[in-house]
């Protein structure tokens, strides 16, 4: 079995720039899908000339966002400066929203510090014109926790609305059977248990969802290289439950192109950018690697295997550096 896996390419600049030479696009680049007009564009988030060049007249039903937070841009930076660069995205994703859709955002609490930017987070969102909808907490359980706090296992996803989208009932079950039974209902004069009278076998994801796996390095969807990967079956569920097919699904931090592999199985077009062209090459692969293997990501090797075997000064850098053999 192959093993190639490559360290956290955001801790190290070095790994990151002699890869750069590797990636199709720079800054400012839009690569355009042929086959399904995805596009990935090396823009940022909040620079709307160039946002503008991506989506010309096109507007989205679902727009899908996981910015960063606690990462290298907002390290050292309180609450405050992370929601006023928030609200200039927020702002833009907007302008390319249909007058019915509907927003979603990943977002951390930071539980040593005031649960920010949480809370700032969501009085920003009040004056910009989104309804709220929903407060969703996924279980991202990872492993062993600390010994002298609660284990830190939730992962938060606001869903707010413009207008009046569509929600997708029959995609809010979960693949867990309803085992309970019980006779709490009386219809007609008759007593039926909940089983008979609900519309599936299974339970409704309602909004704690604990029936999804955190992405770790022995799953098919591992995206080697990166960091801070969503689980492929929350964002299908997303994308199932707010878009109908052929509609736009954006993403503006797309990092290993979890949005925009769940807008292809799922046969929406997606528009996605990210700031770093190692990013955007890594989504991009992964679309391509998809549609040649099938495979949703890379568990024993990387999006650049091909390239560092061939390539001296990155093999020799790997073994010194991590001790990996190529
Ligand atoms: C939390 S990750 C997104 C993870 C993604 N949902 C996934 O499943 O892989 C955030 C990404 O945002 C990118 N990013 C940071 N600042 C940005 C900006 N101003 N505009 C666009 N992308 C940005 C980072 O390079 C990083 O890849």
């Amino acid at each position: 079995m192959k093993n190639y896996p490559i360290p956290r390419i955001d801790r190290d600049s070095k790994l990151h720039d002699m890869l750069l030479k590797y990636c199709r696009i720079s800054y400012g680049d839009i690569w355009i899908d042929k086959k399904n007009k995805h596009k990935v564009g090396c823009l940022d988030s909040n620079n709307l000339i160039d946002l503008k060049k991506m989506f010309g007249h096109k507007k989205a039903t679902l727009a899908l966002h996981d910015p960063p937070y606690n990462m290298v841009a907002f390290q050292e930076s309180d609450a405050d400066e992370f929601v006023e660069w928030s609200k200039g995205w927020i702002d833009n994703s907007k302008m390319f929203m249909q007058k019915d859709s509907s927003l979603y955002v990943w977002l951390g609490a930071d539980q040593k510090n005031h649960f920010q930017p949480f809370a700032e987070f969501i009085l920003m969102l009040k004056n910009t014109g989104f309804k709220s909808r929903s407060f969703i907490t996924m279980r991202n359980q990872r492993g062993y926790g600390t010994q002298q706090n609660w284990m830190s296992i939730r992962q938060e996803l606001l869903y707010y609305t413009l207008g009046n989208p569509e929600f997708n009932i029959e995609s809010v079950y979960t693949d867990i059977p309803k085992v309970v039974k019980g006779y709490y209902k009386e219809v007609a004069g008759k007593k039926t248990e909940n089983l008979e009278r609900s519309k599936s076998d299974n339970i409704r994801s309602g909004n704690v969802w604990i029936d999804i796996q955190q992405v770790f390095h022995l799953l098919d969807e591992n995206v080697n290289g990166c960091f801070a990967q969503k689980p492929l079956k929350a964002i299908k569920r997303v994308i199932d439950v707010s878009s109908s097919k052929g509609d736009l699904v954006i993403d503006f931090f797309a990092h290993s192109g979890t949005t925009l592999l769940a807008s292809e199985i799922l046969e929406r077009q997606c528009y996605t950018t990210d700031i770093d062209p190692i990013y955007c090459e890594i989504s991009i692969r992964r679309l391509e690697n998809f549609r040649n293997t099938g495979n949703l990501g890379w568990q024993n090797t990387n999006p650049f295997e091909e390239e560092i075997k061939n390539n001296k000064e990155l093999r020799k850098y790997l073994k010194e550096k991590y001790s990996l053999e190529y």
